[in-house]
């Protein structure tokens, strides 16, 4: 269900969650203050309890509520992404500013402005919002309110704001001081943002940090399985079996018995992040069982997140690409 900007503020006011949209994926969005509200979006996304949410902000001075110091060069990164497909993860002044359950018991919390003009005006007016991507715990985030309605139903309240314009999520940063490792800027989940974007700001390109842990995850939602169709999905690059379904580019030449499902063309790495999801969500539209995926690409730039979701969303399915990049 289609709701207007105003109504959206007043729902969110009075406590109960809305779908919105940002510039990565769409939200499902609840007021700080309200704690059943943040219940309610643990819920209906059927998201395990230790996997913490993002606070959504709409300027960054706000940061003052809930840190007292800030790591080196957060200014500059603020200053240079925000608003944008940013998220930080900071250490909290005192534990009682965030509430518990938003930061799933850790002493940090993840911060974000979103760079989409009526969500950035809902933030302003009804924030702090939490705001996990808008799909079950596990699927594909959505980018479009028809996803909304797949995955909470068509009475689901969403403000539409179109097609996602950057299609995959934020890119998370922590500062790991020094310690047994190298102290700097870590990105924990790799994002619309590739690492290079950071080396003219802090002159290094921050280290990406590998699988996390099951008992002690620095970033928690990367240990679960993730933007999966039902689909199996096999990740090749080349010697596509005849008769398939492939998820490929339109500027390659697959069998011709073959039928093809388009990311775009693959010089256009931003089209190809942008209808990734779209595309994943597709196979369980049309009912397919498996397909196989063209990972002919070097994973760098944005082709390296790119190369995180699929792997993520094929699971377990070992192929000798996957475990070329797992290394
Ligand atoms: O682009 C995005 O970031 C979207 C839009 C809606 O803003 N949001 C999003 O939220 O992707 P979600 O909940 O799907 O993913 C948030 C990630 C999870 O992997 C979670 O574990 C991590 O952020 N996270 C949140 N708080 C954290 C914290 N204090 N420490 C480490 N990781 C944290
Ligand atoms: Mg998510």
């Amino acid at each position: 269900m289609i709701v207007t900007l105003d109504e959206a503020i007043q729902r969110l006011l009075m406590g109960e969650i809305v779908a919105l949209p940002t510039e990565t994926v769409y939200g499902l969005a609840a007021s700080i203050k309200h704690p059943q509200a943040i219940e309610q979006i643990f819920a209906r996304k059927g998201r395990p309890a230790n996997n913490p949410l993002i606070i959504h902000l709409s300027d960054f001075r706000e940061i003052a509520e809930f840190v007292r110091e800030v790591p080196p060069d957060f200014e500059k990164l603020a200053q240079t992404f925000w608003p944008g497909p940013l998220t930080v993860v900071l250490p909290l002044k005192d534990l009682f500013c965030v509430p518990e359950r938003v930061r799933a018991g850790l002493p940090t919390a993840a911060f974000r402005i979103p760079n989409q003009k009526q969500t950035l005006e809902i933030v302003r007016k009804a924030g702090p919002l939490v705001m996990p991507s808008a799909n079950r715990s596990g699927k594909p985030s959505s980018t479009h309110p028809a996803h909304i309605a797949e995955d909470f139903g068509v009475d689901f309240p969403v403000l539409d704001g179109g097609s996602c314009s950057l299609g995959l999520e934020s890119t998370i940063l922590y500062y790991q001081h020094e310690g047994l490792q190298h102290e700097g800027w870590r990105i924990i989940r790799e994002g619309s943002l590739s690492s290079e974007k950071f080396f003219p700001i802090l002159g290094y390109r921050p280290l990406i940090e590998g699988p996390s842990k099951k008992e002690n995850p620095i970033c928690p939602g990367q240990y679960y399985r993730h933007y999966a169709p039902k689909a199996k999905l096999y990740l090749l690059s080349d010697q596509f079996p005849d008769h398939s379904l492939i998820i490929g580019f339109e500027d390659r030449e697959y069998p011709v018995n073959s039928k093809v499902l388009s990311l775009g063309p693959f010089s256009k790495p931003e089209t190809v992040a942008a209808n990734l999801y779209k595309v994943l969500r597709q196979l369980d539209e049309i009912g397919i069982k498996e397909a196989y995926v063209d990972v002919n690409f070097v994973p760098e730039g944005l082709y390296a997140t790119i190369a995180e979701r699929l792997h993520k969303a094929s699971d377990s399915v070992d192929t000798e690409w996957t475990r070329k990049i797992k290394k």
